[in-house]
């Protein structure tokens, strides 16, 4: 089987549905969030205080090329199809399902998380500026779009489950 991979924006549930889809698919799962902090021994804020954004796509981009072959599933991080060379690495190379969710919805889901760089300041206003620019680049490099809105874990893993035959 083909590598399955969870994209969205930040806050739409990629990991979280990625390792319940994982137990249910018996499947293993990695998220390239996980992984990088686990590589670098910094969380994400560090990372990209210390070293900057590109520094951190590019070990996007490894984690991508070190799982392409196995089976399994990979959650992803929100930018990881910000470089053009990611995108077309999810879609070649697995079968890639955006989880959507609305701004509005996605800023109730973190409103009060501190985690991601790209979101301090007028949070609200960055939501909308980045899903503005990255809604055509999840749609672009999806097989199969997800709406997550009003749908608890078991109906959107049951959607994907269908999906996948
Ligand atoms: C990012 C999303 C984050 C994390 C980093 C950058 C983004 O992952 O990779 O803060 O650019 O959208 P989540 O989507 O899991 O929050």
């Amino acid at each position: 089987m083909k590598p399955i991979y969870l994209i969205g924006f930040m806050g739409a549930g990629k990991t979280t549905i990625g390792k319940e889809l994982a137990s249910c698919l018996n499947q293993e799962v990695i998220d390239t969030d996980e992984e990088i902090v686990m590589r670098e021994k910094k969380n994400i804020n560090d990372i990209f205080e210390e070293h900057g954004e590109e520094y951190f796509r590019n070990l996007e981009t490894l984690i991508l090329d070190e799982f392409d072959n196995r089976a399994g599933i990979v959650t992803t991080g929100g930018g990881i199809v910000v470089k053009p060379e990611n995108r077309k690495k999810l879609n070649e190379k697995g079968i890639v399902f955006f989880l959507y969710a609305s701004p509005e919805e996605i800023f109730k889901r973190i409103e009060n998380d501190h985690s991601r760089p790209l979101l301090k300041g007028d949070k609200k206003r960055l939501i909308q500026e980045l899903y503005e620019k990255r809604m055509p680049l999840y749609k672009e490099t999806a097989h199969v779009v997800i709406d997550t809105t009003n749908k608890d874990k078991a109906e959107i893993i049951q959607e994907i489950t269908d999906c996948l035959g």
